[in-house]
């Protein structure tokens, strides 16, 4: 069965010391929950010195992007050979607020995704459709050509490292999260069309995550739907505290 996972997304949130401060905390007290994989995707300032706190523990450490290109003149953009040069394996792919500023297109998430596995870092692939779109009655089809584009020439053997993560750009941030019906219901079709894509055993291996104002409090609803695995959570995962309830109420 796939195992859940839990990611905070912290944005551009925590100063360094705050961040080294929340990774030792993690690591000090949950050395026992095996049941779940969690990970925090923190700034790229903090992230060598996170991953060095956490080697040896279950906490994985993320970005929260990287660029398509292997190297060059691209000011501000962190590369893929850059993180793992810090040993970072696990990066946030195409998140709404990056395909909104930072014109992560369809097209660029693809390359980014496809530059991500052949370093053998895990995207976790980020889709969602905007509120109009849902009350168009579009929500599937959105996803679904999103999912297309950016999985667009990855084989089946290679698509079994993403994570996909669907987030509704309405619940991001704004405590109006999606119902677990609704959410489920989005993450079914999510399956379906990597069933379509690649077949039975890939489609059953791949996790999907929910995000959009995920808290302590609603995590076990969505963990009840069939196609939820997990959660990218953003507001919610900086207190430590609640970050540590999020991975204890998923492995209740
Ligand atoms: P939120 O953010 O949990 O604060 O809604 C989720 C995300 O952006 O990944």
């Amino acid at each position: 069965m796939r195992k859940p996972f839990i990611a905070g997304n912290w944005k551009m949130n925590l100063t360094d010391e705050e961040a080294l401060k929340f990774v030792d905390q993690v690591v000090e007290r949950v050395p026992s929950i095996e049941s779940v994989d969690y990970a925090v995707c923190g700034q790229a300032v903090s992230l060598k010195d996170m991953k060095e706190r956490a080697v040896g523990t279950n906490l994985q450490i993320g970005a929260q992007n990287v660029h398509e290109e292997e190297k060059g003149a691209f000011t501000g953009e962190i590369s893929a050979s850059a993180l793992t040069s810090v040993g970072v394996k696990l990066a946030i792919i195409g998140h709404s607020e990056r395909r909104e500023y930072y014109n992560d297109t369809d097209e660029r998430i693809n390359l980014k995704v496809k530059t991500a596995l052949n370093h053998g870092i895990t995207p976790i692939l980020c889709v969602g459709e905007q509120l109009e779109e849902r009350e168009a009655g579009r929500a599937e089809s959105v996803v679904r050509k999103q999912l297309e584009d950016a999985l667009d020439g990855i084989e089946a053997g290679r698509a079994a490292d993403i994570v996909i993560a669907y987030e509704p750009v309405w619940a991001i941030g704004t405590g109006k999260s999606s119902s677990p019906e609704d959410a489920g219901a989005m993450c079914g079709t999510i399956r379906r069309f990597l069933f379509d894509t690649y077949g039975p055993e890939t489609a059953e291996s791949i996790r999907i995550q929910y995000g959009g104002s995920v808290k302590p409090e609603n995590i076990r609803s969505y963990m009840a739907e069939e196609d939820i695995d997990g959660a990218l959570v953003g507001g919610a995962s900086l207190d430590v505290d609640s970050y540590l309830s999020l991975i204890e109420e998923t492995a209740k």
